[in-house]
């Protein structure tokens, strides 16, 4: 455990050369979490994916990747099989509000739209299950190694008292069930391989700058803090957690 629970934590349960992928690096978790991995002393190579590949950290190796596009996900996988075994995936990407492909969560369902909809499901859940598909079969089998989707709260039917936010709630509660079952299925190949999803807990990003009105200060975590509270659950991950989805300080969230 860590003293300081803001402190990135040194990650020792990978090994010595770990080789990491991280999807969504340009995002503000995304960006934190590739900077934390590149911190450790024994991190070994690097990849990354965003939308556009632009110009990235140092040593890191940076690809484009559409998470709604099949054909750019199976391209990065083609290209990065040679760096094969990886010991921990990260998917940072989500969808929440776009205001340029007209995507709003809704607050009543008068304002569902079929399309905006598909397109949170497209990048909440149909993405992550291409990126299990493409990614669970170039990870680590012979020893610990995690895959780690960005969920949120919301996704919990039983914690919904609220309301809103159709599209995101399902799509997360969507990811959620497909991480399960892809646990269930890859545990037959891989028994030490964790697939789950995290809560980062409410962070300063664009995905949450609309909505953060509500958030006290000091519950408002930095990208930095939230990379290193998650690193700090999936430094602490075993099997028997594989399929489960976890907040920001290790609590279980139920469905
Ligand atoms: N911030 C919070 O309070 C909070 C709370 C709960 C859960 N989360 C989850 O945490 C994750 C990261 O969010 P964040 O706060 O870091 O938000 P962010 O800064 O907006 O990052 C989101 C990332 O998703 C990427 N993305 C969006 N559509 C994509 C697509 N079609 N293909 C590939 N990448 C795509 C974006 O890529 P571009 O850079 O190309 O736009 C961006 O890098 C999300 O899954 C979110 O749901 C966040």
């Amino acid at each position: 455990m860590l003293d300081d629970a803001n402190a990135t934590p040194v990650l020792t349960s990978f090994g010595d050369g770990f080789k990491t992928l991280i999807f969504g690096a340009m995002g503000a978790i995304g960006g934190a979490f590739s900077d934390a991995v590149g911190q450790q002393a024994n991190a070994g190579p690097l990849v990354t994916t965003s939308r556009s590949a632009g110009s990235f950290a140092a040593s890191a190796q940076h690809f484009a990747c559409d998470l709604v596009d099949e054909s750019s996900i199976a391209a990065v996988a083609t290209a990065v099989t040679e760096m094969a075994p990886f010991d921990l995936v990260i998917n940072a990407t989500g969808l929440l509000h776009d205001e340029a492909a007209d995507v709003h969560p809704e607050k009543a369902m008068r304002q569902i739209s079929a399309d905006a909809m598909a397109r949170v499901f497209g990048v909440n859940a149909i993405g992550p299950a291409l990126v299990m598909k493409y990614f669970l079969p170039l990870m680590a089998r012979d020893k610990k190694a995690v895959m780690a989707h960005l969920s949120a709260r919301v996704w919990s039917i039983s914690d919904n008292r609220l309301g809103g936010w159709y599209s995101y709630r399902a799509a997360k509660a969507a990811q959620n069930m497909l991480v399960r079952t892809a646990a269930i299925e890859f545990a037959r190949r891989a028994p030490a391989a964790v697939i789950v999803g995290l809560h980062p807990g409410t962070v300063d990003s664009n995905l949450s700058a609309p909505f953060q009105g509500s958030t006290p200060r000091e519950k408002l975590f930095t990208p930095a803090q939230a990379a290193a509270h998650l690193l700090n659950v999936i430094e602490n991950l075993s099997p028997a957690d594989s399929g489960g989805c976890f907040a920001w300080d290790g609590a279980r969230l139920d469905a």
